[in-house]
């Protein structure tokens, strides 16, 4: 038997799929600015493939940046499954759960520590997700904005000059990649192995739980 819980808030899905499309945008535009894939002698004559790209990259930059802002604040006042300390390994339940879930995740367990919110290995990975996305931010806003003194402050305080800040935003990206490829492969992976109905939950926001009885 099983019991349906409500776990994610609208708030909390709406920044999923904000933050989730906005990458794949930022992604390919991103990778469009590095290396442009069409013949940019069109440029400023019938087409502006570029300006379109960055455009693009920016509108997107800001969608992201706000799913981020919402994120942040779920953090600290969302309900109790998307409060940090729910994912951090500071109590004994979240310890346990990050050992059960290392175990389970290289096949030497197939125990599956059942509880409501993320565990505590993906929530982890959230965290540094999210801190990521703040630095990706930053060198992108002093990209965009190099002479306005609050994101030259900033992006000088923390990559030293314009070359650095680029360059670390293009290796992050290789993060967000990279994660995402993993992360949808787990989800799917525990969709199939357990019962909770985690992919749905991330769309309806609800879960299910095995009933005691
Ligand atoms: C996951 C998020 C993001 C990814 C994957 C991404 C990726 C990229 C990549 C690959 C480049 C080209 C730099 C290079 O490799 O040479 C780039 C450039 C840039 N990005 Fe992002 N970006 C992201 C978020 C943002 C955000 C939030 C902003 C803020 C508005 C932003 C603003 C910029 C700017 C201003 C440039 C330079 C454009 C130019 O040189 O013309 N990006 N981004
Ligand atoms: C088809 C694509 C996707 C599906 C089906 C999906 C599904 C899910 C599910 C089921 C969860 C909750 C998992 C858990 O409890 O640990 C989740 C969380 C999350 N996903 Fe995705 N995801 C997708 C794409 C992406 C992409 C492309 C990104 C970003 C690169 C992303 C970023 C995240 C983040 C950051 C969370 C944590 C939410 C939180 O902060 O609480 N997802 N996703």
């Amino acid at each position: 038997m099983y019991e349906k819980h409500y776990c994610w808030s609208i708030l909390l899905r709406l920044f999923h799929w904000m933050f989730a499309l906005s990458i794949v945008v930022l992604v390919v535009t991103g990778f469009y600015i590095n290396t442009p894939w069409t013949n940019t002698m069109l440029e400023y004559s019938q087409s502006w493939p570029m300006a379109w790209m960055r455009y693009m990259h920016f509108v997107a930059g800001y969608v992201f940046s706000a799913a981020i802002i919402i994120r942040l604040f779920l953090y600290i006042f969302g309900n109790a499954q998307e409060r940090i300390w729910d994912v951090l390994p500071i109590t004994k339940r979240n310890i346990v759960n990050l050992f059960k879930t290392l175990l389970q995740y290289s096949y030497i367990s197939d125990e599956h520590d059942e509880r409501l919110g993320h565990n505590v290995l993906a929530g982890l990975t959230y965290v540094v997700t999210v801190l990521a996305a703040i630095f990706q931010i930053i060198s992108g806003f002093y990209m965009l904005y190099p002479e306005a003194a609050f994101w030259e402050g900033w992006g000088v305080a923390i990559f030293g000059n314009q070359q650095w800040s680029r360059y670390i935003h293009h290796l992050l990206m290789w993060w967000f990649m990279i994660f995402a490829m993993i992360h949808v492969y787990l989800c799917i992976w525990n969709d199939v192995k357990g019962p909770e109905g985690l992919i749905s939950s991330i769309f309806t926001g609800d879960k299910f739980k095995h009933t005691k009885a």
